[in-house]
C-alpha cells in the first residue's frame, strides 16, 4: 500500500511537470470527486480528439522487452510510439506489476490525456496457481466453491498488475470433438448460466475498485460452441429456437449479473461472422438488453473477416466491425489504421465511435482506474499473494470438489491406507505439467503435484511406480502442442512385471494437458496413443485396476466401463492435482462430483447431450421395424449421462411432491426427500428436471431447471425444495419473445438426468 501511495505522488508530481510539455491529463484524474461516472466519460470524451477516441479502442498484445530498451523498428516500435501518443486503449499479456507499471506509466504520463490502459490477460482457471480446468470445476455444480475460485484467481492475477479476464466462457458445448468444451460449464444451458454468474461473481465481487477484484468477460459472443463438426473457429449454422433458449440465456444471465464486457467470436453465424454481425452486438446485446459494458474482438477477428469472405479488404472488415458494434480491436491493428478515415467518408459514423469509447471510459472508471492508475501494482502485495498458502488451500478445495466418482464396483475405492502394494502406472501420473491444462499462460512448467507425489504422501501402503508408455513424445516446435505416443510400448513390460506383484493398480491415463483448449480439436475420442493397449494389458495380469482419467472433455471408455472397477474422472484439476487425487482415492473427501457433459459410447453419436428434441419416432416400435430413430450399430443411449456421479456412500429418493396451488402465478414448489443410506457422511446433487409435454415451439425431453448440493450424515434424511417460476417454465418463441404456456408439465427428480422419481402437474 505504501508503495502505491507513493508511486501515487511521485505521478502527481510528474503530472505538474509534464502538463507543460503536452500532457493535459490532470482533467482525467482530478475531475472533481462527486460527478457521477457518466459525467466524467462525458468531459473527457468533449476532450478527446478523433485519433486518441479510437486509441481506446484499440488493443495490443504484450512488448517482450517493455522493461528493457525500446525497438527501434518493426511492429514493436510502432506499438511504443501509439503507445505514447494515447493510440492505445489496453494491453493483454503484460503481466507482473513490473511489467505493467512500465506501460501504465507511459499511458499515465506520456500522453496528453493521461487516461489509463486496462490490462487485459487470459485469467481462465487461475493465473500462476491453478485450479482446475472450467469443465472439471462445473462438475462441482457447487456454485459457492466456483464463485470462490474465481475470487482467488482474481486476486492472484490483481496482484500482477491485471485488471480484466476474458473469463468466463459462457459457450454451451455439445460436441466433445471441439477443444474448448474444457474451458466451459458444459452442455447445459440452465447450470452453465449459474456457473458463468458465480464466476462473474467471483472475479468482479461487490466492488470493482478494490486491488483484488477484476472485470469479467463473457465470452465468446455467439454461438462459438457450436462449431461444425467440433473443429474450432468453423461455422455456426443455429436455427432461432436454439440460438433464443440455448446459446443466448447463458450470456442474458452473464449481463443481468453484471459482467462488465463481452468479447465476440471467430466464428460466422448464419452466414455473418460474429464480429461483424450487428444484430448479435447492437441488437441483441446493446438494445435489448441493454448492457453498458464492452465488447472487445476476439484476437485479430476483424481482419479474419476478410478471410471469411465477408469483408473486402481491412479498412472494408474495421468498417464493418465499428458499425456492428465491436467495440474495441484485439491485435488486428484496423481500427488505429483505418477508423479515422472511415469515420472522415462518412462510412462509420462518429456516433458508434463516441459510444464505443464512453463504454471502455466508463469500465476504466467503475475499475478506479482514473482514481489511481498504479492501485493494482504494488510490489510487496504482488510477493505476498502470488503463491500463497491461501490460493494453493482453496485450488485444493476446488480440485477434490470437481472429482467425478463414475464407476466403484464391489467398492474398490476407497483404497485401504495400509498394508497394501499399490502399482501406479501411467505417464501422467507423474506429470507436473499436464495438470495445468493448456491456458496457463503465467504458471510455470512443472509446478503441480503430481498423483505420484499426492499419493507418496500416504506411508502406510509400498507405491511402485511404472510409467509404462508415453503420452507424448516431445513437444513440437510450437511449444504449446505435444505430439502424441502411437507407437512406443517399450515400457509396457516394466508396467506388467510391477502390476503383477500388486494388490491394487492405480492406472492414469488419458489426455495431455495440451491436447484440449484452443485449436485442439479431435476427431477421436478414446485414450490417445498407445494408452487403451497399455490398459488391457495390465488388466490381462491384475484385474483389479483402479483408473483415474485425465481429459478436458467427454472420452469414449466403453471397453474400461465393461471391464475396469473402478473409474475415477479426474480432468485436469491444477496445481494441487495429486493431493485432490490421493485424498479422494483414499476416502479423505468423498467424491460428490456430477458430470456436466454427457460421455458418449461412440463419437458418431456426437453432439449428445442428454435434453435432446424427441423425434416424431422416437422409440422402437416393433421388432422387425427399421423406420424408427436410431443407429443400426450402436444404442442412442450415452455411456454417462449428464448429471451422472457416484459417491462413497449411497443416496435414496423418495415423497415426490408437487404444490401447483400458486399455479395462478405460475409458480411450482417441488419437494423431495434424500435420505444417505450408505455409512458415510457424504454430498449428492438433488436435480430437478421438467419436460413441457406440448408446446407452440417444441421442447427438449427433459430440462435442468433446479438443483441442490445436499449434505447428509449416514441416515439422515432432509426435504429438499425446490421452486419452478415463470423462468423456469417458459421459453423462447421463433420471435424471440418469452413465454410461458399453459398445459402438462412432467417433473424428474434425481442424481442424474436419468432420474429416479416421477410426476406430472397441469398449469
Ligand atoms: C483467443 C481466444 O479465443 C479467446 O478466448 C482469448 O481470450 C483470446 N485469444 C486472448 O488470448
Amino acid at each position: 500500500m505504501k508503495l502505491t501511495k507513493y508511486y501515487y505522488l511521485v505521478i502527481a508530481g510528474l503530472l505538474i511537470i509534464s502538463c507543460k510539455n503536452n500532457n493535459e491529463n490532470d482533467l482525467a484524474i482530478n475531475d472533481g470527486e462527486t460527478s457521477s461516472i457518466e459525467d466524467k466519460v462525458s468531459v473527457l470524451l468533449s476532450k478527446m480528439t478523433l485519433e486518441e477516441k479510437i486509441g481506446q479502442m484499440n488493443q495490443y498484445n504484450g512488448f517482450w522487452d517493455v522493461t528493457g530498451p525500446v525497438p527501434e523498428n518493426g511492429d514493436q516500435a510502432k506499438k511504443y510510439d501509439h503507445l505514447r501518443k494515447g493510440y492505445v486503449g489496453s494491453m493483454l499479456n503484460v503481466r507482473g506489476v513490473k511489467e505493467v507499471m512500465a506501460v501504465q506509466k507511459i499511458a499515465v504520463e506520456e500522453t496528453r490525456l493521461g487516461i489509463p490502459l486496462i490490462i487485459g490477460f487470459d485469467v481462465i482457471h487461475g493465473y500462476e496457481t491453478l485450479s482446475p480446468i472450467p469443465i472439471a470445476e462445473s462438475a462441482s455444480w457447487d456454485l459457492e466453491a466456483i464463485k470462490k475460485s474465481a475470487q482467488i484467481a482474481a486476486k492472484e492475477a490483481a496482484a500482477a498488475g491485471i485488471n480484466w479476464t476474458f473469463a468466463p466462457m459462457v459457450d454451451i458445448s455439445r460436441d466433445a470433438r471441439w477443444g474448448r468444451v474444457m474451458e466451459g460449464a458444459g452442455e447445459d444451458t440452465y447450470l452453465g448460466s449459474k456457473i458463468g454468474v458465480a464466476r462473474i461473481k467471483g472475479f468482479q465481487g461487490d466492488d470493482l475498485t478494490t486491488p483484488f477484484s477484476i472485470a469479467a468477460c463473457a465470452k465468446h459472443f455467439a454461438a462459438y460452441g457450436f462449431a461444425e463438426a467440433g473443429r474450432d473457429y468453423n461455422t455456426a449454422d443455429i436455427g432461432t429456437s436454439t440460438l433464443n433458449n440455448v446459446i443466448f440465456p447463458p450470456f442474458k444471465a452473464a449481463k443481468e449479473a453484471g459482467v462488465r464486457t463481452f468479447m465476440n467470436s471467430f466464428n460466422e453465424l448464419n452466414g455473418i461472422p460474429a464480429t461483424g454481425d450487428k444484430y448479435l452486438q447492437r441488437d441483441i446485446l446493446k438494445e435489448k438488453w441493454k448492457f453498458d459494458g464492452f465488447v472487445v474482438s476476439d484476437w485479430g477477428s476483424i481482419s479474419e473477416m476478410i478471410a471469411h469472405g465477408f469483408a473486402k479488404d481491412g479498412k472494408h472488415a474495421a468498417e464493418l466491425a465499428a458499425n456492428a458494434g465491436s467495440d474495441m480491436d484485439m491485435e488486428s491493428y484496423l481500427y488505429v489504421e483505418e477508423l479515422a478515415g472511415l469515420v472522415n467518408e462518412g462510412k462509420v459514423d462518429i456516433k458508434y465511435i463516441d459510444d464505443a469509447v464512453s463504454r471502455i471510459l466508463r469500465v476504466k472508471f467503475e475499475l478506479g482506474l482514473f482514481d489511481d492508475p498504479y492501485r493494482y501494482l504494488d510490489e510487496a502485495r504482488e510477493k505476498e499473494v502470488i503463491g500463497s498458502q491461501e490460493i494453493h488451500d482453496a485450488a485444493l478445495d476446488m480440485a477434490k470438489k470437481s472429482i467425478v466418482l463414475l464407476k466403484n464396483e464391489n467398492n474398490i475405492l476407497p483404497l485401504k491406507k495400509d498394508g497394501q502394494k499399490i502399482a501406479l502406472i501411467g505417464a501422467l501420473a507423474s506429470d507436473k505439467t499436464s495438470p495445468l491444462g493448456s491456458w496457463r499462460i503465467a504458471a510455470k512448467d512443472s509446478t503441480a503435484v503430481s498423483v505420484l507425489e499426492g499419493l507418496k504422501q500416504y506411508s502406510g501402503n509400498t507405491i511402485t511406480y511404472a510409467k509404462g508408455a508415453d503420452v507424448s513424445i516431445g513437444k513440437t516446435e510450437f511449444a504449446f502442442e505435444v505430439k502424441i505416443n502411437t507407437t512406443d510400448k517399450s515400457e509396457f513390460n516394466q508396467a506388467i512385471k510391477v502390476a503383477k506383484q500388486a494388490d491394487v493398480v492405480v492406472m492414469v491415463l488419458g489426455e495431455h494437458g495440451f491436447q484440449s483448449g484452443e485449436g485442439r480439436s479431435r476427431t477421436e475420442l478414446g485414450l490417445p496413443g498407445v494408452q487403451q493397449e497399455l490398459l488391457e494389458a495390465i488388466y490381462k495380469v491384475n484385474k483389479n485396476i483402479v483408473l483415474v482419467l485425465n481429459n478436458g472433455r467427454p472420452l469414449t471408455i466403453n471397453w474400461a466401463d465393461d471391464n475396469i472397477p473402478a473409474i475415477v474422472e479426474a480432468w485436469q484439476l491444477g496445481t494441487q492435482t495429486g493431493n485432490a487425487v490421493a485424498q479422494v482415492l483414499y476416502g479423505d473427501y468423498n467424491p460428490s462430483g456430477k458430470l456436466p457433459m454427457t460421455f458418449p459410447r461412440h463419437v458418431g453419436q456426437v453432439p449428445i447431450y442428454y435434453n435432446y428434441k424427441s423425434t416424431g419416432r422416437p422409440t422402437l416400435p416393433g421388432e422387425d421395424v427399421v423406420f424408427w430413430s436410431h443407429y443400426q450399430d450402436e444404442e442412442n443411449t450415452p455411456l454417462y449421462t449428464f448429471g451422472h456421479g457416484l459417491s462413497y456412500t449411497t443416496f435414496k429418493y423418495s415423497n415426490l411432491k408437487i404444490d401447483n396451488t400458486f399455479s395462478k402465478n405460475k409458480t411450482v414448489k417441488i419437494s423431495v426427500d434424500l435420505t444417505n443410506t450408505g455409512k458415510r457422511q457424504g454430498k449428492e446433487v438433488v436435480q430437478l428436471y421438467i419436460r413441457d409435454v406440448f408446446a407452440s415451439v417444441t421442447r427438449p425431453v427433459k430440462e435442468l431447471k433446479g438443483f441442490e448440493l445436499v449434505a447428509l450424515n449416514p441416515n439422515e434424511t432432509k426435504t429438499i425444495e425446490l421452486i419452478l417460476s415463470e423462468d423456469e417454465l417458459g421459453f423462447y418463441n421463433n420471435q424471440g419473445a418469452f413465454i410461458v404456456e399453459d398445459g402438462d408439465f412432467e417433473v424428474f427428480v434425481g442424481g442424474s438426468s436419468q432420474t429416479e422419481l416421477a410426476d406430472k402437474f397441469k398449469l
